[in-house]
């Protein structure tokens, strides 16, 4: 593939896979992040002449109108995620992620670029019925429960996505995706995998919210950036909504005890209410399982990569990441 494309949160987890796979297939790359939860770490490698950084808010830098010369594709990624920073600032999150959205695509609608825009699971509320399929009602609780502000701004920016391309035929793609796990991914905002990890590795006990029976898949990040990948390069692709993810369903109870076993057994696990981890009147939808049709028949979508060969493998990274932290410790000493 010959071209350019931007990656608006770049440098961030999912960006940062997409970026490796982007610049492997040929492209030359133009990564905007603001490092909000980013970090340059993330891309160091990558950063050459076929591959530069900027550092800035992505709607600014991409309002530049030099930055567009030759590109012929934005994957939009950036946005404020993870559930601790919205309960800790839902208006921020709110108009950094529905802000950010309005201006990518106008940008990308007078530049003539094809736009993926990276939405949520979080999307479908608390909907009861599953799997959860593309065209279902979205349910979501009361304005005051922080929570579902999230996923409403991810509904908003798919609206506007959808009709950025009925009244100005942007050729835009939305996936909705769910957990996905991988390398560089951080716990500190709520994520459940790389928190696990952390605290298995560690031997420490790992907190399992609310009583541990609520169901996720997980789906590792290459198999999510291949798709993206796909889903762009088809135009038939352009206009719609893509479900995104694993539909392999597990308890988070069993992938406490997973992680656990996989890391060697010596951690334990304790179960703790909603309400001790992220205050009164947090909810949590009880099980989300993709209805993933729509995407297998359009690009034959089957993820590569299982949930234990990802968690080996991150176990594995933690390992060495402690071991050279101590070896730095030891070596400066
Ligand atoms: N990881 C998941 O399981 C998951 C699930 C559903 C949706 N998503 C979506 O995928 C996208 C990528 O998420 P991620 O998991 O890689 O998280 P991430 O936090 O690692 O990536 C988001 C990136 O966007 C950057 N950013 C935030 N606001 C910005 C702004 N105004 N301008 C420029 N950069 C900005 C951050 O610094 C970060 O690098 C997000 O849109 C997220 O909502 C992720």
């Amino acid at each position: 593939m010959t071209g350019k494309a931007i990656i608006t949160g770049g440098a961030g987890f999912i960006g940062s896979h997409l970026a490796t796979r982007l610049k492997a297939e040929g492209l030359e790359l133009t990564l905007v992040d603001n490092l909000s939860t980013g970090s340059r770490d993330n891309i160091s490698e990558l950063l050459d002449d076929r591959c530069r950084f900027i550092h800035a808010d992505a709607c600014e830098a991409l309002a530049d109108d030099k930055l567009w010369d030759g590109v012929g594709q934005v994957y939009h990624l950036a946005a404020a995620v993870g559930v601790q920073r919205v309960i800790d600032d839902p208006a921020a999150m709110v108009h950094n992620n529905v802000e950010q959205t309005a201006g990518v695509l106008d940008a990308a609608r007078r530049a003539g670029a094809s736009v993926l825009i990276a939405s949520s699971s979080e999307v479908y509320g608390k909907c009861p019925v599953l799997p959860l399929r593309e065209d279902m009602e979205l349910v979501y609780g009361p304005t005051t429960a922080s929570r579902w502000s999230y996923g409403l701004t991810k509904a908003i920016d798919e609206h506007l996505a959808i009709d950025m391309h009925r009244r100005h035929g942007l050729r835009v793609v939305i996936t909705r995706l769910f957990n996905t796990i991988g390398p560089r991914q951080v716990g500190h905002y709520g994520m459940v995998v790389p928190r696990f990890v952390e605290r298995a590795v560690a031997g420490k006990t790992i907190d399992v919210y609310g009583d541990g029976t609520q169901t996720r898949t997980f789906c590792n990040v290459r198999d999510v950036t291949r798709a993206m990948t796909e889903l762009m390069a088809k135009d038939d692709c352009f206009g719609r909504v893509f479900n995104l993810g694993s539909d392999q369903r597990i308890t988070i109870s069993e992938l406490a005890d997973r992680i656990i076993k996989l890391a060697g057994g010596t951690a334990g696990k304790r179960l703790i209410s909603y309400e001790e981890a992220f205050g009164p009147d947090f909810e949590d939808p009880a099980h989300r399982l993709p209805d993933t049709t729509r995407i297998r028949e359009a690009i034959d979508f089957k993820p590569q990569i299982t949930l234990d060969e990802t968690l080996t493998e991150l176990i594995k990274l933690r390992r060495e990441q402690i071991a050279a932290v101590a070896a730095s410790a030891g070596g400066g000493g």
